[in-house]
């Protein structure tokens, strides 16, 4: 595995794979690796001959008042990590490299990353379309793994790599639990040991969500079974609760046709935490006098 922490080392890496027709995937990620990461990984080793993993806390994500400073970081451990995963190599980039004197120009997907997350984070999904583009530019893969966890980032990165024409395949992957169902991310590390217990509330209320919807797929309804299990948690700050087309994140009400998307983001303390789940199967109506389903 090679670790390289410029970008002409990792293009010159990518460079010889190309030489040698390899396909190349890229995972690009902020460190701290947990399982979720690893799960993209391994998803990207099925796609590709070669797989790039990029390690950076990127600071144009992270507003004046965010963790940028606090986001947990532990280089050797990742990079270990990624070598147990027969990663080809890492892009390791210090922000200087990464942003040099430039920073002026910007990739923005105005209508997806204004709504949702981005009212809550003015200028997050500013930063992370505009890195993800350098980050694209820089390694060139053939295909990149994102997270469904991030629901909102795949769906706009799914967008800017549409309209902008780049030629990379866009993977979503699951999000990976633990075993009460809390997502794993980089952020639980700090959460104390009452709020890691009272975070489970986050998908149980999905949960809740989605057998509510076999039965009243009202949106409002859903809406309000969520709050109600999330309110179980009594330190739990509900930021958002959101119910979206699941394609377009466009607004839904009433009994919608197509799959929506349902998405939290719960605070407890200084940490905020979000979740996703995807409800597929709003249309199923149970026929009463049958008991069939129509
Ligand atoms: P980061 O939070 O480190 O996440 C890197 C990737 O891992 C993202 O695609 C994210 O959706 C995915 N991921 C995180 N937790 C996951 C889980 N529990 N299950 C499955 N996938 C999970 O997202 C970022 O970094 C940054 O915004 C980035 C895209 C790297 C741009 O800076």
């Amino acid at each position: 595995m090679l670790v390289c922490p410029t970008k002409a080392e990792v293009r010159s890496l990518v460079a010889g794979y190309r030489r040698a027709r390899r396909t190349v995937a890229l995972v690009p990620t902020m460190g701290y690796l947990h399982e979720g990461h690893l799960a993209l990984v391994r998803e990207a080793k099925r796609q590709a001959e070669k797989v790039i993993v990029s390690i950076f806390v990127n600071p144009t994500q992270f507003g004046p008042n965010e963790d940028l400073d606090s986001y947990p970081r532990d280089t050797d451990r990742d990079l270990a990590l990624l070598e147990q995963e027969g990663v080809d190599g890492v892009f390791l980039p210090s922000p200087e490299e990464m942003y040099g004197t430039g920073g002026a120009t910007f990739v923005e997907v105005p209508e997806l990353s204004g709504m949702l997350q981005g009212v809550l984070r003015p200028g997050h999904f500013r930063g992370v379309s505009t890195v993800v583009t350098k980050l694209f530019n820089i390694v060139q893969p053939d295909a990149a793994v994102f997270g469904e966890k991030d629901y909102q980032q795949l769906t706009l990165i799914r967008q800017m790599v549409r309209d902008l024409d780049m030629p990379i395949e866009i993977m979503g992957h699951p999000t990976v639990r633990e075993e009460d169902g809390l997502a794993l991310s980089s952020r639980n590390v700090r959460l104390s040991e009452s709020h890691r217990q009272q975070a489970v509330v986050l998908s149980k209320a999905l949960s809740v969500a989605e057998d509510a919807a076999k039965t009243d797929p009202d949106i409002e309804n859903l809406k309000t079974v969520i709050h109600e299990t999330l309110n179980d948690a009594p330190d739990g700050k509900v930021e958002s609760v959101d119910i979206r087309d699941a394609k377009t994140l466009a607004e839904v009400v009433g009994h919608p046709a197509r799959p929506v998307v349902a998405l939290l983001a719960v605070r407890f303390g200084s940490v905020l935490l979000i979740d996703q789940r995807v409800i597929a199967n709003l249309l199923t109506v149970v026929d009463g006098n049958k008991g069939n389903q129509i």
